[in-house]
């Protein structure tokens, strides 16, 4: 199975991809580490313990907290998007506590433990990522590669025409892990504007009667719901992780990525294709990447 550790900001999106990452036999989800962004760190922190309680009933997967701000300033948030608590649904409260340790501790620790390397799969702001990385060239090796949901290469961005949220929210923290010299993969809105669910489809999202699946169906149809003029549930986070199971999801170019830091081009991602640390995605198969997506989140 691959180690795998989930830095995310729960968010509607991030629900599904958990969803996925605790049913897949094929991932071991070692850690969740929050960071404030779709909504405050409080509030993601409490999505991500509650959504754990949900589906994985007694199955010890730490949550540890980590930034609830950028590397500079402070989170601009996305409520409108994901609602006024980040998921749009009501979860019951869980008596699960925060792991002992902050995120970037709990980081640190799973990618220094044995055995073997492990995969960082990052669906918020990185910089819980870069924080983890600062400072610390070991864990550079330890940390075989990481998958992020972010940027926005060769198409408009979705909080400004040039910047993706992800990276908009913290782009010296994108520039920092893009230059860490560990593989990244760059799973943006290039491929993920192209992989959704229609309001249309309501019945057909995810057909079965687990939990995890009628727990999915709330939160897709809540959203529609909240949102009248949106057609289209984007499959942002859970293509992140269907790609870290399934690689060969999304074709790739090599690449050196720069972040623009400041400016009406702030977060904007700039990628200099031949070599470099990051392979950046640009085609998705749709019908397989969307049926993982289904299959893991109907588990
Ligand atoms: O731009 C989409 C990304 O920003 C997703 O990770 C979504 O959850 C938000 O965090
Ligand atoms: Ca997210």
């Amino acid at each position: 199975m691959r180690r795998v550790m989930i830095d995310t900001d729960p968010g509607t999106d991030d629900a599904l991809a958990l969803l996925m990452a605790l049913n897949c036999p094929d991932l071991h989800l070692e850690g969740i580490t929050t960071v404030g962004g779709n909504a405050t760190l409080a509030q993601t922190t409490q999505n991500a313990l509650r959504l754990v309680e949900y589906v994985a009933g007694e199955r010890d997967v730490p949550v540890a907290i980590g930034a609830d701000r950028p590397a500079r300033g402070s989170f601009s948030y996305a409520y409108h998007v994901h609602g006024t608590d980040g998921l749009g649904v009501n979860l019951p409260s869980t008596a699960r506590k925060p792991h002992r340790a902050d995120a970037v501790e709990l980081i640190r620790d799973r990618a220094l433990a044995a055995p073997g390397p492990i995969t960082v799969i990052a669906l918020g702001p990185l910089t819980n990522v870069a924080a983890a990385l600062d400072g610390r060239p070991d864990m550079a090796k330890a940390i075989a590669a990481i998958v992020v949901m972010g940027g926005a290469v060769e198409v408009p961005g979705n909080v400004t025409p040039h910047a993706e949220f992800n990276i908009y929210e913290d782009p010296w923290s994108a520039h920092a892990v893009f230059a860490s010299g560990v593989p990244v993969t760059l799973v943006g809105l290039d491929v993920t504007h192209k992989t959704s669910m229609h309001r249309d489809s309501g019945p057909r999202w995810f057909e079965s009667t687990s939990a995890s699946a009628q727990l999915g169906n709330r939160i897709l149809a809540n959203s529609f719901q909240a949102r009248s003029d949106v057609q289209e549930f984007y499959l942002h986070d859970p293509l992140a992780v269907a790609a870290a199971i399934e690689p060969e999801l999304l074709t790739y170019r090599r690449a050196h990525v720069e972040v623009m830091m400041d400016g009406e081009e702030r977060g904007r991602t700039v990628a200099c294709y031949g070599d470099g640390p990051v392979q950046v995605a640009g085609g998705v198969d749709v019908g397989r990447a969307v049926e993982v997506v289904r299959s893991l989140v109907s588990k």
